[in-house]
């Protein structure tokens, strides 16, 4: 049966990487179907819309989307509707793509690209599951309004909710927990239940689910505190899960301790096992269309979509190792150069993915 995949490049580098990511796909001749609709700037500008129906339903009638980056200063003026970042938000909610993977991996080959020391780090792989369609994110109401009491009344104020419901935390956990199962069985739930109520609830949920998995051993950690130990001992976790908010922001150190985050792949998935697939970085808008970004991560996203919404684990794991091959070989884009390797661009960094898979 063919699968049909949405290809949703964006803006910045979002073209140039997800169109290496394609011609990888391609080259595995599978009976995939890839249709590309504009997102984000690029669709605002054609459209007038972030997330135009068109590519909306393209998306949702689709097994998985290969999505590339959107986002430009050119569009931070905009009404917060118009702003790129409301088409990846709009499609996480509109297709329900609750639990997010990301996979924080050193390679070897890139141990002194991290800021940390290399007996710190070396060996690192956290896997973080970010809750994605919830928490303060998603929470109403949110506004400005005029304070309706206390201290500040009568000023203008503005204002988020946080909130949970129990279904949204199980199912989250659940996800946690059996990612522990195919891991080293260990899982930190990270929350603020020292002082948020949401996340008690959020952690007496999580303990409550626990009960269904008594193989993995679940710790629980301030999300303050999380972030202290991720600098100072990473090697101490295995399998993160946490809300919306923290996981935004932990996610991001955690690609950091890497020291390339031009590496890394993210999986964002529903409950009928559709997915958006992305690099963990940003659009860069900076350099777009030098020919020089780091397809790598967008590569590593498609293995991921082979992997999670396609069933294809044996594909997924021919591209991983093709992209192992050619660290191994010493080609580097610019982001992870380091002297002695071959710096090379784009398009050449995706001809020699290829080509390791040509020979696999
Ligand atoms: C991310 C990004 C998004 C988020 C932005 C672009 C809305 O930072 O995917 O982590 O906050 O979730
Ligand atoms: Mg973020």
């Amino acid at each position: 049966m063919t699968q049909k995949i949405a290809v949703l490049p964006g803006d910045g580098i979002g073209p140039e990487i997800v169109e290496q990511a394609v011609r990888v796909l391609t080259a595995l001749d599978l009976p995939l179907e890839l249709a590309e609709a504009p997102v984000g700037g690029a669709a605002f500008d054609a459209q007038e819309h972030p997330l135009p129906p068109s590519t909306l339903s393209l998306a949702q009638s689709s097994h998985a989307v290969l999505f590339g980056a959107v986002g430009d200063w050119k569009y931070d003026q905009l009404p917060r509707e118009f702003r790129p970042e409301q088409a990846i938000l709009g499609l996480r909610k509109a297709m329900g793509l609750f639990a997010n993977l990301r996979p924080a991996i050193l390679y070897p080959e890139l141990a002194n690209a991290s800021s940390l020391k290399p007996e710190i780090v070396a060996g690192l792989d956290i896997m973080i599951i970010r809750e994605l369609t919830g928490d303060i994110y998603f929470g109403t109401p949110r506004g400005v309004r005029n304070a309706p009491d206390g201290s500040f009344a009568g000023e203008r104020e503005g204002y988020d909710t946080m909130r949970y419901a129990e279904s949204e935390v199980r199912r989250i956990a659940r996800v946690g927990f059996e990612t522990a199962m195919k891991r080293s069985r260990k899982l930190c739930s990270v929350d603020k239940a020292n002082v948020l109520e949401t996340s008690q609830f959020w952690r007496d949920i999580v303990i409550e689910v626990g009960k269904e998995f008594p193989q993995v051993e679940l710790s629980h950690m301030y999300v303050d505190n999380a972030a202290m130990q991720l600098v100072k001992a990473p090697r101490q976790f295995d399998v993160i899960v946490t809300g919306n908010i923290f996981g935004d922001i932990l996610s991001d150190e955690a690609a950091m301790l890497t020291g390339s985050i031009g590496m890394l792949p993210s999986a964002s998935l529903n409950d009928s096992g559709q997915g958006l697939y992305e690099p963990s970085h940003g659009s860069a808008p900076d350099i777009a269309g030098k020919g020089v970004a780091n397809p790598l991560a967008t590569i590593l996203s498609a293995a991921m979509l082979l992997r999670y919404s396609l069933n294809l684990p044996a594909q997924a794991d021919r591209i991983e190792a093709a992209v192992k091959a050619v660290l191994a070989e010493g080609l580097r884009t610019a982001d992870i150069h380091e002297p002695g390797t071959t710096r090379v661009g784009t398009t050449q960094m995706g001809d020699a993915v290829l080509n390791a898979l040509s020979r696999s």
